[in-house]
């Protein structure tokens, strides 16, 4: 990634600070973008302070439902490093699960406008800046590649973005930029799992404990772990932006221990 510039939306948590790191260990300079607000900005600060010494790193908040708060962040990318040769396309949320029939509108809406339109904005708005024979990585989830019941929402958002880039890698490839997505099964956060979610986890059970949530995720999965941990997706992500992928266009690259192929 040695003189490459690679944008990364969601950047100030999760998975997306540590695309960022990743990026940045293989030698990019990142533009590292989240929403608007002196929490986000806090948070991409610490961003900033994680990648080794030596890499640039360009903060800047947008919301990705705002295309022209993207492409003031692009402009701002352009003037700084010239052009934009990776974007990642990471910024999502998956909120308030429940049955497709009972989801309220401005749910299934936000989820679609983020998970969905923001991904075609933050596109719209980084590859006028990138050169020939770059590489967009959509970050979806193994909702975008099978029904995922009291999600329809995220699934359908996620579903859709598979679309999107399977186009966009038709539409760009002439220009040899490739257009991949990367497909994260359950991620493990290194903080302990939340009461709900034990609970969710384990109906069965009148007093669940974490390990009996963690073992009702592992069986879960083909590989015996409950998740997978951010490092492994930002790997993911790494490859499809780098060279060593350059024929790799249009696929998608699930990373869910099995998730997908066992249930
Ligand atoms: N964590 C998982 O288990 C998991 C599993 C599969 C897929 N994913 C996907 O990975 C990606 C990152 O998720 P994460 O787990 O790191 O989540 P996270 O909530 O830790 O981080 C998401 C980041 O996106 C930002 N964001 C949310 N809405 C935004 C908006 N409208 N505009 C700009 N930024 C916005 C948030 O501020 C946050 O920094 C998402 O696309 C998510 O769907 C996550």
């Amino acid at each position: 990634m040695t003189g490459k510039v690679a944008v990364v939306t969601g950047a100030g948590n999760g998975t997306g600070r540590v695309h960022v790191r990743r990026l940045a260990d293989e030698g990019a300079d990142v533009v590292a973008l989240d929403l608007p607000g002196t929490l986000s900005e806090q948070a991409l600060a610490e961003t900033a302070a994680s990648v080794p010494a030596g890499r640039r790193v360009l903060t800047r908040t947008a919301d990705v439902r705002d295309v022209a708060a993207l492409r003031a962040a692009a402009d701002a990318a352009a003037a700084e490093f010239g052009r934009v040769d990776v974007v990642v396309a990471n910024a999502g949320l998956c909120d308030a699960p429940g049955p497709a029939l009972t989801i309220d509108e401005l749910t299934w809406q936000r989820s679609l406008d983020i998970n969905l339109s923001g991904v075609w904005n933050t596109v719209r708005a980084f590859v006028p800046h990138m050169p020939d024979g770059g590489s967009v990585v959509v970050v979806g989830s193994t909702a975008g590649i099978r029904g995922n019941a009291n999600r329809a929402h995220y699934a359908a958002a996620k579903h859709g973005a598979v679309g999107l880039a399977r186009t966009l890698a038709i539409e760009l490839g002439p220009r040899s930029i490739r257009v991949n997505s990367v497909h994260p099964g359950a991620v493990g956060s290194g903080r302990p799992l939340a009461a709900e979610a034990i609970a969710r986890l384990r109906p069965d059970l009148a007093a669940p404990t974490e390990a009996d949530a963690r073992q009702a995720l592992s069986d879960r999965n083909l590989i015996p772990v409950p998740w997978v941990d951010a490092v492994d997706v930002s790997n993911a992500v790494l490859f499809l932006a780098c060279d060593e992928s350059r024929f790799v266009t249009g696929t998608e690259l699930v990373v869910d221990a099995g998730l997908t192929q066992k249930v």
